[in-house]
């Protein structure tokens, strides 16, 4: 099969390589589109440590080709999307990639692939960070009383579906930070409830400023940077009043406002096993998450992330990779059609 490898300098390199066979609860699916993320070139910097080439996709939409001993309800042909498990083989970038069963879920027919290859990786960090970082009402126990709540980063992906999982959750008034984006925003919030939009393209004194009052003289306790990058969350903690949550997208960020609970929404923390303690229960929101999200996209109450289809399947993914270095994505996810690579034929 043709399969994608990135190196620390992030030059892609395609090259044909075999079949990978799913092990215990592990699933082969046959990639139709492969999503990416900034993870993807973050890492290709210090992972592996060796420096030897590593295909970095996580982000999965295609069928399932086979199955893994005790698997359960996944058969051959199944449209699914999968969030494969970061910094193993066999991800994304290739015909075939392989999936932990717990996180794969069914798609619906009308749900393309390209827009399911958006939401794997993003959209559970998104929940990872609210419901078992920052303990908010989950969707099927909305909240009834004001919530002001910060999104600093509302176009990105993980932001863009922190909102949408809020709305589920009746989490208002939604303070969401954004630039480029805010058209895009602007159709996910809700006015009425409250919800505003806050330019980041100003000075952090008056951005800060904004957060306060789109509060409406409500403390605010929850907030969840989507960015973090760039000292973002400086913005944050002064604005929160004590005792809050903030969750940071980013492993390693020594951040500590006094009173304030900074956690970490680190999505490949799902596929620890459970030897590693409390990452059990991310394990288990997963599981219960992703088949959430799938029924979601067959109701028409969820959705995927806008997209752009670079061209030249695999070979697309170079130019995706620098653009996302360089910061060009702007509320879109760069994903390839694995057809359109050279010598695939699908
Ligand atoms: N630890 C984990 O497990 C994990 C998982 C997923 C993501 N992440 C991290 O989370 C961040 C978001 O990932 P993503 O895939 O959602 O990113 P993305 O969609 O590629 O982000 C692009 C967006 O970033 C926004 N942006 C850039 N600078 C901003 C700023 N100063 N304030 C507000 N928005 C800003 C832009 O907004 P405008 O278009 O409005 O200008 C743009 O739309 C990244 O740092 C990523 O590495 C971590």
């Amino acid at each position: 099969m043709r399969e994608a490898f990135i190196d620390k300098h992030l030059a892609v390199t395609i090259r044909d390589t075999e079949i990978p066979v799913p092990e215990a609860g592990q699933v082969l699916i046959r990639v139709v589109v492969s999503g990416s993320n900034p993870k993807d070139w973050k890492m290709a910097l210090s992972w592996p440590p060796d420096g030897a080439l590593f295909n970095q996709g996580d982000d999965i939409a295609g069928y399932i080709e086979a199955v893994g001993d005790g698997v359960l309800g996944f058969h051959k042909g199944d449209k699914v999307a999968a969030f494969h498990q970061v910094m193993k083989p066999h991800g994304s970038w290739a015909e075939y990639a392989i999936a932990p069963s717990v996180s794969t879920f069914h798609i619906p027919e009308k749900t393309s692939f390209e827009e399911a290859s958006t939401i794997p990786l993003a959209a559970m960090t998104a929940a990872v960070g609210m419901f078992q970082r920052s303990n908010l009402p989950l969707p099927w126990n909305p909240t009834s009383e004001p919530l002001p709540y910060v999104i600093y980063g509302g176009a990105t992906a993980v932001g863009a579906f922190a909102i949408k999982f809020a709305q589920l959750s009746n989490i208002h008034p939604l303070i969401v930070v954004a630039g480029r984006g805010s058209a895009f925003v602007e159709t996910l919030i809700d006015r009425k409830k409250g919800d505003t939009i806050i330019d980041y393209r100003q000075d952090d004194d008056i951005i800060r400023e904004k957060i306060k009052a789109a509060a409406g003289g409500r403390p605010i306790h929850h907030a969840v940077d989507a960015v973090s990058e760039k000292d973002s969350w400086l913005n944050i903690g002064p604005v929160m009043t004590a005792p809050g949550q903030l969750t940071l997208m980013m492993p390693g960020i020594d951040y500590q406002p006094e009173g304030i609970s900074v956690t970490h929404a680190v999505v490949g923390y799902i596929h620890f096993p459970p030897s590693s303690g409390k990452t059990i229960e991310d394990a288990e929101f997963a599981a219960a998450f992703y088949q959430l999200m799938g029924r979601g996209l067959a109701q028409g109450w969820f959705s995927g992330h806008p997209y752009e289809v670079r061209p030249g399947g695999l070979a697309g993914l170079q130019g995706a990779m620098l653009d996302l270095q360089a910061g060009k994505a702007s509320a879109v996810k760069y994903v390839v059609r694995i057809g359109e690579t050279d010598g695939v034929e699908q």
